[in-house]
């Protein structure tokens, strides 16, 4: 049976951020706030999904574009969380079934629970089920108040709670299910008498209760994943608590972490058995790490394609590119987007590169640029090697075939070609085509003049006499 029905509240100003950014796009482990709640939708079967925007609209939507499964209401002015939900009548009201009730600003919810919670409310045949916790430090949220039985008859929002009711620690995690036949006749009648003059949500359990409507709530042992972003600070804490999760869930699968504490792996990452992460190893996007791999300290990979048996050396940066398998990167290599390391090859401190595929077995050990080039298998590319690719304003290619030898200090000047297994001589500036096997030296003519040294010195020492 699917009849449920998903809203997502997201219209607000998350004036608390102090941010030009709508809340529900700031990111937390690599993902918007968004994002974190519909993952969690997409676990469950859902009839429809309804986004209520508001607040910085189109950014969300924008953002949003990949889900086309997503109906879109706009609520403007924003007049509170029951006004929020007011909008999605026109979406909603032919509709039979259950509304489960979201909050764009709560991402760390688990799908199970929602599920646990549809259920409860189902086999209550409530008219409305609050999810609740218990929090050690409740500030902020709306409280759950109950009667002598027992059972909830309102919820009083922080602002609007006397001394008494905000020393009720259980609160509300602004996640419900609503029975749809009464809702929307009940939200059209919230009036705005509290603290900050808005249409309250909340509100709907008193009048359900005053009209002997049956309001359940279910309540969470660990408050964890009720938690809600609405500041800065909770955004750091929120961020600490998905990294654990992640940090967990890759230890259980066989990868160590040197020091757990500073690994910043974001939510998609993927990173295979017995590979280990140094201390302050960042991973981000959607970066794959294959097996028996060692990233070391302090390095970053954003969007990064590793197979098995790399090493990443120390504070090496490596983005939007792939690396083959026993390939070695670093230490403080920069491989920038769209450059192929191929298998076995090697890229050492202070290379980087851009735009470039370094074949199979290559080398680049020290100190190189290399930018807009092909470069073939078993290749050697000296210390100081500059690929001048960029003439001010176009970019032009560099083509270095299998087996080649670049001398030290070489410049490259772009659009060029070395043939294989050709020498290019140290310190040359090449500007032509080079041929297969051919060897080409570009370099001024060195001139020796022997004795010179000591000439000097018996002319200086004239030159001293005369003068006294
Ligand atoms: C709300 C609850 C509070 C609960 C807390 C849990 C109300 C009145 N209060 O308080 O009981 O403990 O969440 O995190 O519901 N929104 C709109 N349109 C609006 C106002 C808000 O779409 O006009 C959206 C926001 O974008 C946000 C959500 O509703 O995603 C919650 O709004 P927020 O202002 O953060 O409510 P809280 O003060 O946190
Ligand atoms: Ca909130």
């Amino acid at each position: 049976m699917n009849d449920l029905h998903v809203v997502i509240l997201a219209a607000g100003k998350g004036t608390r951020m102090k941010s030009a950014i709508p809340k529900v796009l700031h990111h937390l482990a690599g993902l918007p706030l968004i994002e974190h709640v519909l993952r969690t939708v997409d676990q469950l079967d859902v009839a429809s999904k309804v986004l209520v925007v508001g607040h910085g609209a189109d950014e969300v939507r924008t953002t949003l574009t990949g889900r086309p499964d997503l109906q879109y209401v706009v609520q403007s002015p924003q007049l509170g969380t029951g006004h929020a939900l007011l909008q999605a009548e026109p979406v909603l009201k032919d509709k039979k079934g259950t509304v489960l009730l979201l909050y764009a600003d709560v991402p760390l919810l688990q799908s199970s629970t929602l599920s646990r919670l549809v259920e409860a409310h189902r086999s209550a045949r409530a008219a409305a089920t609050v999810l609740t916790a218990e929090l050690q430090d409740p500030y902020g949220y709306g409280r759950i108040v109950r009667d002598t039985a027992g059972l909830i008859t309102r919820i009083v929002e922080h602002r609007d709670a006397s001394a008494a009711q905000q020393a009720i620690r259980e609160v509300n995690s602004g996640i419900y299910t609503f029975a749809l036949s009464s809702l929307f006749d009940h939200l059209h009648r919230l009036a705005t008498d509290n603290a900050q003059g808005e249409y309250y949500l909340t509100d709907l359990v008193a009048m359900y209760r005053q009209e002997d409507k049956r309001v359940e709530t279910l309540r969470l042992d660990s408050a964890d994943e009720l938690r809600g972003v609405n500041s800065r600070l909770d955004l750091a804490e929120l961020s600490a608590v998905l990294r654990q999760r992640k940090n967990r869930s890759l230890m259980v699968s066989g990868v160590t972490l040197e020091d757990p504490a500073t690994s910043y792996i974001e939510m998609d990452v993927a990173v295979g058995q017995d590979t280990i992460l140094g201390p302050g190893v960042r991973l981000e996007g959607t970066t794959t790490i294959g097996s028996r791999c060692r990233i070391h300290a302090g390095s970053r990979l954003t969007n990064a394609t590793i197979d098995d048996d790399v090493v990443v050396l120390d504070y090496s940066v490596i983005v939007d590119s792939s690396v083959g398998a026993h390939a070695a990167i670093g230490p403080m290599a920069h491989i920038r987007p769209n450059s192929v390391v191929g298998p076995s090859a090697r890229v050492g401190n202070f290379v980087e590169l851009k735009k470039t595929s370094l074949g199979r077995g290559s080398k680049a050990n020290h100190l190189a640029y290399l930018g807009d080039a092909t470069i073939g298998e078993g290749a050697n590319i000296g210390a100081g090697t500059i690929t001048c690719n960029y003439d001010g304003v176009n970019k032009h290619k560099t083509v270095i075939e299998d087996g080649v030898f670049i001398g030290s200090d070489s410049q490259l000047v772009a659009p060029v070609t070395i043939g294989r297994d050709a020498y290019v001589g140290a310190g040359s500036s090449i500007t032509r085509d080079v041929p297969a096997g051919a060897l080409a030296i570009a370099r001024s003519h060195q001139t020796v003049k022997d004795g010179w040294a000591a000439k000097l010195k018996a002319d200086r020492a004239a030159n001293k006499k005369e003068k006294k």
